[in-house]
């Protein structure tokens, strides 16, 4: 089966009201060309509202990078809840980045219950996983993302994976410059549709599964050329217009 390439934008915690709609202005007039993939863009929550406004009639869909794993709103003071991404327009939302579970403590356990919370709300997670340098040169590479993986499927099942979205992330390749070579990320991306077909060959088949890492538009052509690599989860280039354009282009 071939599946639909995705390129989200995770812009992080960049932007301004001014740097954005000059961003999404031109990001909108070029992204026509490409009608055969889906594209994303992940805002800071504080813009979500007014970005999905200005996407409006475009084909663009709006993403957040976190969400509360409460499963209802109420007192949990700086926190979002999912609805709360739906009411503003969001389709998807990223879980469980490797900022997040290495800057802010998420566990899998918390990742997983963000997961499930993001499906109760009808988002598309985004889940993230990937290994640290060390535990690449340590040659744990498959069993920290098994585990990471394992963790989610254990607590919302195989079945949630039709509305679900799988990025590997290598942590030492975010912000780095350092891109995993396609070889690399297509040996990860194989492990992980393999953890997936274990449980279902199907799901496995259909689940899309993103490359994130210092993707550019000099080198994003030959990690998409990669067979089990459906897009990628674009960091700093996302924040260029003229860079996220062109790997859109790569990946069409
Ligand atoms: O979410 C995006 C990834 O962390 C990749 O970031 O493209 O700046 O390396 P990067």
């Amino acid at each position: 089966m071939k599946r639909r390439a995705l390129v989200a934008g995770n812009w992080k915690m960049n932007g301004s009201h001014d740097f954005n709609a000059s961003l999404v202005r031109e990001i909108v007039l070029e992204i026509k060309r490409f009608p055969d993939i889906d594209v994303l863009v992940c805002p800071p929550a504080p813009y979500l509202d007014a970005v999905g406004r200005q996407l409006a009639g475009s084909a663009i869909q709006l993403g957040a990078q976190n969400l509360c794993e409460q499963p209802k709103p109420g007192a949990f003071t700086g926190e979002i809840h999912g609805g709360m991404l739906r009411d503003v327009g969001c389709a998807y939302v990223i879980v469980g980045h490797s900022e997040r579970r290495a800057l802010y403590a998420e566990t899998d356990a918390r990742v997983a219950q963000k997961f499930a919370v993001a499906l109760a709300c009808g988002l598309t997670p985004i889940l993230c996983v990937g290994e640290t340098l060390d535990e690449r040169e340590q040659h744990r590479t498959e069993a920290v993302i098994a585990r990471q993986l394992a963790a989610v499927i254990e607590d919302s099942g195989i079945a949630s994976f039709k509305q679900a979205v799988i990025a590997y992330e290598p942590v030492w390749a975010i912000g780095t410059g350092k891109t995993a070579t396609p070889a690399q990320a297509q040996e990860v991306h194989a492990f992980i549709r393999g953890q997936l077909a274990a449980a279902d060959a199907r799901i496995a088949n259909s689940t899309r599964i993103l490359y994130g890492g210092s993707v550019k538009a000099e080198n994003a052509q030959s990690l998409f050329n990669c067979p089990d690599v459906d897009g990628g989860l674009i960091g700093g280039a996302s924040l260029k217009a003229d860079e996220f354009v062109a790997i859109c282009a790569a990946a069409q």
